[in-house]
């Protein structure tokens, strides 16, 4: 039997136990290369913001809040089975890309609030789903360039890598 590591999500910064890092963190949903073992974790969230750095980070907070909300609408009103555990799962990871936000704003942890905006049928939430991840992945392709600061240019990117996975996954629902 392997022995099981302590890994962390340079993006979250969240820990995970196995014996291999996984392809994609649990938590943020941040690729394989952005996991480390914890004891060589070097990432902060304690990043100096430029007003332009500021603006961003402020936008893609009030993003993730408002994709979280949508999908966890969705998880309960969806009339699909697997549609709600595929919901469920992204709201998941948006509400922790919210709290990645918070953390570069150091606005301390806040729970998503809940809405019911969303449809009861899965095909418009599958729909509203690619839209937003369109945007979410528009959005943070122009923060990144806009960015002369490294750890953010590395938290944008790879944030663009897993709303790309979020668009794959609804478009192979459509
Ligand atoms: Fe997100
Ligand atoms: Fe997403
Ligand atoms: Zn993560």
């Amino acid at each position: 039997m392997t022995k099981a590591k302590l890994w962390r999500c340079k993006i979250c910064g969240d820990p995970y136990i196995g014996t291999n890092p996984p392809n994609r963190c649990p938590f943020c949903g941040a690729y394989e290369r952005f996991i480390v073992e914890a004891k060589d974790f070097d990432s902060t969230f304690d990043v100096e913001l430029t007003q332009k750095d500021k603006a961003n980070a402020e936008h893609a907070l009030q993003v993730e809040i408002s994709n979280a909300q949508f999908y966890f609408c969705a998880a309960q009103k969806t009339d699909d089975e697997e549609g709600k555990q595929l919901f469920k799962a992204l709201g998941k990871v948006e509400a922790e890309h919210a709290a990645i936000w918070r953390k570069i704003l150091k606005l301390g942890k806040e729970a998503v609030p809940r809405s019911d905006e969303c449809s009861i049928h899965n095909n418009d939430n599958l729909k509203e789903s690619h839209e937003r991840e369109e945007k979410a992945i528009e959005f943070y392709k122009k923060a990144a360039a806009e960015s002369d600061h490294q750890r953010l240019r590395e938290i944008f990117g790879a944030l663009v890598l897993v709303e790309l996975d979020h668009l794959g996954l609804s478009e192979e629902r459509m």
